[in-house]
């Protein structure tokens, strides 16, 4: 299926960055940090052309608008760094998972078979696809602050923890049918820096899947699923191409 729309303004600015950042691991610690500056200086550019330019209302006019009220807590350097945020977690993820929900509802038919003739049932399914496939192990380092014991084991104020979604996601204690709604996955983290992008995700998976369903009734994988390579670029887990037929 081919885009036909023009390429975002300043694409070639910030996403070759975007790419080194999120699949920083083989980088040198100096090629990471050439590429965090490269966005840290797009991102106030960015910012000071959208305040030059007249335009639709959107996210970062709506910030800079609230860090231009008198006894604003945010700043414009917050918005910047919401920008470099935005950049670096909003653009592979969402691609990459979209290529995990499709292989998925193309290895179990029986499920793809049952959308298309409930489409009411999306967006269950994109929270119950967020579960079942992990895009990623692990979310940021927690930090202790106190002592505290979690299911026998022993935390104590200072430990690093490294909470793993995949894992609790799989847990036969809280997940046991499949039809579940609200469905209490951790894919996207918990807590004060659970995932911003959640609902843009839910809500893209959902087009997704719903545009696909209708445009491309016969869509089926055209190479067998085991022969798929993985994205071996980025900690993400995804499918590096998934060529189909329909
Ligand atoms: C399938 C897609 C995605 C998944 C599975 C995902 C998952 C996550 C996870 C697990 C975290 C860490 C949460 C934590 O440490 O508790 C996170 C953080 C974050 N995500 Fe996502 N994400 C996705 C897509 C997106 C998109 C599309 C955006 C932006 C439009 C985005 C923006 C962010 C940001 C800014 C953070 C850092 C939040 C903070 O530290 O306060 N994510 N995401």
């Amino acid at each position: 299926m081919r885009d036909h729309r023009p390429p975002a303004p300043g694409r070639d600015r910030y996403l070759p960055h975007t790419l080194t950042l999120i699949g920083a691991a083989g980088l040198s610690r100096d090629e990471i940090l050439a590429a965090l500056h490269a966005l840290q200086d797009y991102a106030p550019e960015l910012i000071t052309r959208k305040e030059a330019e007249d335009g639709e209302e959107d996210h970062i006019r709506m910030l800079l608008a609230e860090s231009r009220r008198p006894g604003a807590e945010l700043t414009r350097d917050d918005v910047a760094s919401f920008v470099v945020a935005m950049l670096i977690a909003g653009y592979k993820t969402n691609m990459q998972h979209t290529g995990n929900a499709l292989l998925t509802l193309l290895t179990h038919p029986d499920q793809l078979h049952r959308l298309r003739e409930r489409p009411a049932g999306i967006p269950t399914a994109v929270d119950e696809l967020l579960r079942h496939v992990p895009l990623m192990n692990a979310t940021n380092i927690l930090v202790a602050e106190e002592d505290f014991t979690l299911h026998g084991q022993r935390i104590r104020a200072g430990d690093a923890v490294v909470p793993v979604p995949a894992s609790a996601n799989r847990d036969p204690k809280a997940f046991t049918d499949l039809a579940r709604t609200p469905n209490p996955h951790l894919a996207f983290g918990h807590g004060p820096h659970a995932c911003t992008g959640a609902h843009l995700t839910r809500m893209q998976l959902a087009v997704v899947i719903q545009v696909l369903l209708e445009e491309l009734p016969g869509i089926e994988l055209a190479e067998p699923a085991e022969s798929l390579p993985w994205d071996e670029t980025t900690p993400l887990r995804a499918p590096a191409r998934l060529p189909v037929r329909w």
